[in-house]
C-alpha cells in the first residue's frame, strides 16, 4: 500500500494540502482502475480478514465507539442504528446500501461506485457480518448505468476470491450481495420508499415510527439502510480502530467527510476533509479558489437542495471558549454536522451550492420548487398539492405577476407542509422556501407590484380583488 505522497492524481484532481483523502484516496488516481487487483494491491480486503476474525458484537462496539454518523443526510449514528435490530430476532436481517444519490448538489457516492467499487463492497461485507445479514442489496439509481456494470463485475470478482459467497475466508459466514437498479426518482432515496421500490410496489415512504426499517423493513424483516459513504467509513473504522477514528476531527461527528462544491466558485468539485477542520470560508476562499473574477459570494446552501440557504452577510452569534458571545458569518462556521445546525441549517449529504451576486434568489428558489414539485410522490395532500402551488407562486413572482402578499402566501404554503407529511420530503421542500423568502425578502418584494397594478387573470379574480382591496 503506497503512502499518499507516492500517489499521482490526474491533472487538476490533486488533493489540496488541507484535504485528507481516505475514502477518495483512489479517486482520479493515475494507474488505478476498479479491478479487484488494483484494490488488493492497495491493501483491499485486509480489513475484512480482520473483521471476520472478530465477534459481530465487537464490530458493532467499535463502530459505536468511533462515533461514526451516517453520510446519507440525517447524520444518524451508524452503530446505534445497527443496535435497533430487535433482540432475539428470528427473521432474516437485510442490509441495503443506499446508492440513490438524488439530492441536488450531492456528488460523492457516484465517484466511489464508478472508480473504487471494492471499497464499498468490503465495507458492506463488514457491516453485514456485524449485523449478521446474509443477503444484501446495493440500490442504485437508474442514472448510473455504467456504474451498474462496474459494480456487477466487482461483485463477481469478490465472489471468485471468496470475499463473498459461502463460508467467506473460512469463517463459516455466508453472504450474497445483489445489485438492484431503481427507476430514477428522488423519493427512492428515502429509505422506506427505497424498500417499497425493492419490493416492487410504488415507492411511497412508510410512516416511522413504528416502522423503522431496522426493526420492520424489507418484507417485514429487520433492515439496515446505510449510505455508500457511510459503509466505506465502516471499513475505515475497522482499519483504524473505533477510538482512533473518534479522535479525528469534530468530537460529535468525527472522521472525514466528502464535500461536493458546485456553483459560483473558481474550483468546484469534491474535497475530502476532516470534519470540523476547516470553516466554510476556508473551503470557499482557500480550497475552491474564491469567487469568480469580479464577483462576490452572496449565499450558500450548505447541505444539498433541502438545506436552508445562508446569506453570506448574515450576522450569526457564536460562542467564545469563555462562553461570551461573538459575532460571526457563515465563513467562520466550522464544517461539521453540529456547528452549521446551530445556525439553523444543515450539512446534510455534503453538497455545498454557492451563489454569487449575479444570481437572482427568486429564480434560484423557483428552480428548487420545480424540482420538488416534480419529485413529490403524491402520497400526502400537503406535499402533493403544496409543491405545485409553491412553484406557481414563485413563477408568478419571477415573472413580475405577483403582489407583495404573494411572498407571504408562498411562505405560508411551506409552513403548512412542514411537519404534516409522512416523510421528511415535507421538510426538504419547505425549508428552502421558508429560508429564501425570509432571508432574501427584499429581492422577492422587488419583483412584485401592488395588487391593483396587476392584470387580473379572469373576471372572477377581478371581482374577488375588489373585496380583497376593500375598494367596493
Ligand atoms: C427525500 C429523501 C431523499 C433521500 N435521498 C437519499 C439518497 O439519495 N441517498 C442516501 O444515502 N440517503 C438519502 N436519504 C436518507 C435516507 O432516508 C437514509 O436516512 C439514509 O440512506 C441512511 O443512511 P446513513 O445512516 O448511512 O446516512 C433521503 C431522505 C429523504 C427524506
Ligand atoms: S411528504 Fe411528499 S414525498 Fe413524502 S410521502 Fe408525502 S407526498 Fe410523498
Amino acid at each position: 500500500m503506497k503512502a499518499m505522497s507516492e500517489i499521482t492524481y490526474k491533472p487538476g484532481r490533486e488533493p489540496h494540502s488541507r484535504e485528507t483523502r481516505r475514502i477518495f484516496r483512489n479517486i482520479d488516481r493515475v494507474g488505478y482502475n476498479p479491478s479487484i487487483e488494483c484494490f488488493i494491491e492497495d491493501g483491499g480486503y485486509e480489513t475484512l480478514k480482520k473483521a471476520v476474525a472478530m465477534e459481530p458484537a465487537a464490530i458493532i462496539d467499535e463502530v459505536k465507539k468511533s462515533g461514526l454518523r451516517g453520510r446519507g443526510g440525517a447524520g444518524f449514528p451508524t452503530g446505534v442504528k445497527w443496535t435497533f435490530i430487535p433482540k432475539g430476532n428470528t427473521k432474516p436481517v437485510y442490509l441495503v446500501c443506499n446508492c440513490d444519490e438524488s439530492e441536488p448538489g450531492t456528488f460523492k457516492d457516484r465517484f466511489i461506485v464508478h472508480q473504487d467499487p471494492h471499497q464499498l463492497i468490503e465495507g458492506m461485507i463488514i457491516a453485514c457480518y456485524a449485523v449478521q445479514a446474509h443477503y444484501a442489496i446495493i440500490y442504485m439509481r437508474e442514472e448510473f448505468p455504467e456504474a451498474a456494470e462496474i459494480v456487477r463485475k466487482a461483485l463477481a470478482e469478490a465472489e471468485e476470491r471468496n470475499f463473498l459467497g459461502k463460508n467467506i475466508l473460512g469463517s463459516g459466514y455466508d453472504l450474497k450481495i445483489i445489485l438492484h437498479r431503481g427507476a430514477g426518482a428522488y423519493i427512492c432515496g428515502e429509505e422506506t420508499g427505497l424498500i417499497n421500490s425493492i419490493e416492487g410496489v410504488r415507492p411511497y415512504p412508510r410512516i416511522k415510527p413504528p416502522f423503522f426499517p431496522a426493526a420492520i423493513g424489507l418484507y417485514g424483516c429487520p433492515t439496515i439502510v446505510n449510505n455508500v459513504e457511510s459503509l466505506c467509513q465502516v471499513r475505515q473504522v475497522l482499519m483504524r480502530g473505533g477510538e482512533a477514528y473518534a479522535a479525528d476531527g469534530s468530537t460529535r461527528s468525527p472522521g472525514t467527510r466528502i464535500i461536493g462544491v458546485s456553483g459560483d466558485v473558481q474550483r468546484p468539485g469534491y474535497y475530502e476533509i476532516i470534519s470540523g477542520s476547516i470553516t466554510y470560508g476556508e473551503l470557499l476562499y482557500d480550497l475552491c479558489g474564491g469567487p469568480k473574477p469580479g464577483r462576490t459570494f452572496k449565499a450558500i446552501i450548505p447541505g444539498g437542495a433541502s438545506a436552508k440557504v445562508m446569506r453570506c452577510d448574515e450576522v450569526l452569534k457564536g460562542r467564545n471558549p469563555d462562553g461570551s458571545v461573538r459575532k460571526m458569518t457563515i465563513f467562520d462556521v466550522p464544517m461539521d454536522l453540529d456547528s452549521i445546525a446551530q445556525h439553523g441549517s444543515m450539512s446534510g449529504s455534503g453538497g455545498v451550492i454557492v451563489m454569487d451576486d449575479s444570481r437572482s434568489m427568486p429564480e434560484m428558489l423557483r428552480n428548487l420548487n420545480r424540482f420538488f414539485a416534480w419529485e413529490s410522490c403524491g402520497q400526502c395532500t400537503p406535499c402533493r398539492e403544496g409543491n405545485p402551488w409553491m412553484l406557481k407562486l414563485s413563477t408568478r413572482i419571477c415573472e413580475g405577476k405577483a403582489a407583495p402578499e404573494d411572498v407571504d402566501l408562498l411562505k405560508s404554503v411551506a409552513d403548512n407542509i412542514c411537519g404534516r407529511t409522512v416523510c421528511a420530503f415535507g421538510e426538504a421542500c419547505s425549508w428552502p422556501v421558508q429560508a429564501f423568502t425570509t432571508k432574501f425578502r427584499e429581492e422577492f418584494l422587488a419583483l412584485t407590484k401592488p395588487i391593483n397594478a396587476l392584470k387580473p387573470h379572469n373576471p372572477e379574480t377581478a371581482e374577488a380583488r375588489k373585496y380583497l382591496t376593500r375598494e367596493d
